[in-house]
């Protein structure tokens, strides 16, 4: 239940919020070298450990992990901590280029080799050069390119499309896919080759839900810069309204969590965020009711923010019933049309 007394209590602690720069959000070492990477959990920092091991060597990298866990962010941080960093870090998406263009876009074509190439222009490969390529969505690439990819990867070299000039590719290749790639294997649908000589080191980067540790240092992180981006002062996460986010599977994992807190800062725009701020969804499947508590616990309640809140949970469940038509809300509470429009303005309210 929300507790309607919880913001009237002295420290920041006994009103259960967490203050943004309350939150330390990393140690010194991680802030170096992983900079706006947060990891609290055991799980994350295991990945900051491995990462600094394996940043220096050449060998092929693959980042396996749900969409929306930082699978980018990681990628970037061994170039980051390699001695390749000065050099340049190239990504290629390979499920959202189609398949005739991509293979161009990796190797590079010459001026004639297709319709429309009337220059000849270099590939990624080529534009890593001395640096390190980002394969994201490797699950998603051809069965063609999947040997050209093979080939890079064992000989070094390629040639760019309608060329017969054999290239050196002096790249560090890191792969990265949100699909399961030893099923696609079993599957037929990804070399098994190619599986095993990009399976050199895995990194696993586990869901949200499994790392729970991380979510408050991650919103303290995304209040500060939303509220820096959009001139808003949301100071912090009541106890209430962190139960219901722990409570949540984050199925989109930290992108879900970044988009939901810039929503949060934006409507809000200030003070802290209780339940009753949180998606619909999320107060639904945490049971919370979305009805302030009555009772009055021995430090007293302050009447004002009390019925202020109860206000905002009624109008809220009025707005629910009604599938946010105004009109037929408004006559469930009895108010006219205009003052309920009033005081959905006042509470941020907003259909989620
Ligand atoms: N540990 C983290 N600390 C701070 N921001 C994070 C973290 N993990 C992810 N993010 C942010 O969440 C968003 C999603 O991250 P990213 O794009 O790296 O995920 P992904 O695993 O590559 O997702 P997809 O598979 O959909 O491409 C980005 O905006 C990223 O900056
Ligand atoms: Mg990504």
């Amino acid at each position: 239940m929300l507790n309607a007394t919880a913001r009237e209590k002295s420290t920041p602690e006994d009103r259960g919020l967490r203050l943004v720069d309350d939150v330390s959000v990393r140690g010194a070492k991680n802030r170096e070298k992983f900079g706006d990477i947060i990891g609290h959990s055991g799980k994350m920092q295991e990945i900051f450990t491995l990462v600094e091991k394996v940043a220096d060597s050449d060998s092929t990298v693959i980042i396996n992990g749900e969409s929306g866990t930082g699978k980018g962010l990681i990628a970037r941080a061994i170039h980051k901590n390699s001695d390749r960093k000065d050099n340049p870090f190239i990504t290629i998406n390979c499920g959202a280029i189609p398949e005739n263009l991509l293979e161009s876009e990796l190797f590079g074509h010459v001026r004639g080799a297709f319709t429309g190439a009337t220059s000849s222009k270099p590939g990624k490969f080529e534009l890593a050069n001395k640096g390190t390529i980002f394969l994201d969505e490797i699950g998603d690439m051809s069965a063609n390119l999947q040997v050209k990819i093979l080939r890079v990867l064992e000989e070094r070299e390629f040639e760019q499309v309608g060329g017969s000039k054999t290239i050196k590719a002096d790249a560090r290749v890191i792969a990265a896919t949100h699909r399961d790639l030893e099923k696609l294997v079993r599957e037929g649908a990804f070399r098994e080759d190619l599986f095993y000589r990009i399976n050199v080191i895995p990194v696993e980067i586990p869901p949200l839900r499994e790392r729970k540790s991380d979510i408050l240092p991650l919103i303290a992180h995304f209040l500060k810069e939303f509220n820096l981006r959009n001139g808003k002062d949301v100071h912090g996460v009541t106890n209430d309204a962190m139960t219901v986010i722990k409570g949540h599977a984050w199925p989109g994992n930290v992108r879900e969590l970044k988009n939901m807190v810039e929503r949060l800062v934006v409507l809000k725009g200030e003070g802290d965020i209780d339940p009753l701020d949180l998606p619909e969804k999320l107060r639904r499947e945490s049971g919370h009711s979305a009805l302030p508590s009555m009772e009055i616990s021995e430090d007293g309640i302050n009447l004002n923010t009390a019925v202020t809140e109860f206000e905002k949970a009624l109008i809220l469940e009025s707005l629910q019933k009604t599938n946010w038509v105004k009109n037929q809300a408004a006559k469930l509470l009895r108010l006219n049309r205009t003052t309920l429009v009033e005081k959905i303005k006042r509470h941020h309210l907003q259909p989620s």
